[in-house]
């Protein structure tokens, strides 16, 4: 998507999200400048892979099954897709089975009402899930932090839709170790948001935990050894206090991102600085990268309102809505899911 090349007409978008956990769909109607969510569904399945601690494929494209034709048509749409104008659906990254589900449906939906189908990058959905927030708007350069369960990375984005990794992690995303160290704690699922509810009451400084990579001369994390010292003071000392575990380790997962953040905007000076992924939710990071870009940038970091930070289909919706007003469209036939792709 390099420009936009369309004479672009009001246009209704269907789309389609069922790359984990949440089975998503929603319906946007959008202009030449505006755009609006008209229907917003998320069917989370996050009680189905609690006792398992995690998320299990198999289960995750059942239960895709289970929901998404009723969820379809709880959301109104036209049997005869009357009044749709494109189909975008979520094609990687993710879990391959799970994919698979929306990628299937999308496909025959827009088979049989013959209307242009649009794949869309998952973590470009987040990145467009900030402009959800109608405050917000897109400047080129800009610089984007995604922090979710699968991914962890600093990307570049030059114009729309030309980016470019310039940091990723090396071991386990922010999200999973989030997940990881509420497992070892015992805290259940899903653990970022449980672990930073309980740090909200812990002191961030009662233990000293590694920030791992903070001083590398590059913009990559990694985060398994964090989880290896969680588990190591946890045998070391079993009566400790968990708020307080919660909260150090929170604050050195905030350190490491804030601190290579502003590493990353010093040197490529964006226009826009964005905070995306289901992990932006957390209230220290949005706080201390906040803060720390305002010292060094006139303008506010970009995040998504609450709603939209985890997995779901509007921002899937409004990444396919720019890509469908460039006529980046693919033939139902063609559409392959891609559980490793990359920006
Ligand atoms: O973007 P997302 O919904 O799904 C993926 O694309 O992975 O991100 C889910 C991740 C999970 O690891 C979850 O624990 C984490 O986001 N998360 C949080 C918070 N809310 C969700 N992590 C830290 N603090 C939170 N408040
Ligand atoms: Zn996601």
């Amino acid at each position: 998507m390099v420009q936009d090349k369309s004479k672009i007409r009001a246009m209704k978008v269907l789309a389609i999200e069922t790359s984990c956990d949440e089975t998503a769909v929603a319906i946007l109607e959008g202009s030449r400048d505006d755009f609006r969510i008209k229907k917003n569904l998320v069917a989370s399945q996050i009680k189905d892979h609690a006792k398992y601690g995690g998320v299990v494929p198999e289960i995750a494209a059942r239960k895709h099954v289970d929901v998404l034709a009723g969820m379809l048509k709880a959301a109104k749409v036209p049997a005869d897709g009357k009044g749709i104008d494109a189909v975008a659906v979520t094609y990687g990254p993710g879990l391959a089975p799970a994919l698979r589900v929306g990628v299937e449906a999308a496909k025959t939906l827009a088979t049989v009402w013959d209307k242009p189908l649009v794949p869309v990058n998952h973590l470009e959905g987040h990145i467009y899930s900030v402009l959800l927030d109608k405050k917000n708007q897109l400047k080129f350069p800009a610089l984007a932090l995604i922090v979710s369960g699968g991914h962890t990375e600093i990307v570049l984005i030059k114009s729309r839709g030309k980016y470019k990794v310039i940091g990723e992690t090396r071991d386990d995303a922010a999200g999973e170790a989030f997940d990881k160290v509420a497992k070892l704690m015992n805290l259940g699922y899903l653990g970022g948001p449980i672990v930073s509810k309980l740090a909200e009451k812990g002191n961030p400084n009662a233990i000293d935990l590694p920030r791992p990579m903070i001083d590398a001369k590059n913009f990559d994390f990694s985060f398994s050894g964090l989880k290896t010292a969680v588990l190591y003071h946890l045998q070391d000392h079993p009566r400790t206090k968990k708020k307080d575990l919660a909260a150090s380790f929170e604050q050195a997962v905030v350190d490491v991102l804030v601190s290579k953040m502003v590493k990353a905007i010093r040197k490529h000076e964006p226009k826009t600085v964005l905070l995306c992924g289901g992990v932006s939710a957390n209230k220290k990071l949005r706080s201390e990268l906040q803060r720390a870009v305002r010292a060094i940038h006139e303008l506010p970091v970009q995040v998504a309102p609450l709603k939209y930070t985890g997995d779901n289909a509007a921002m899937i919706a409004i990444a396919g809505f720019y890509r469908a007003r460039n006529e980046d469209f693919i033939d139902p036939k063609k559409i392959k899911v891609q559980p490793n792709l990359n920006l």
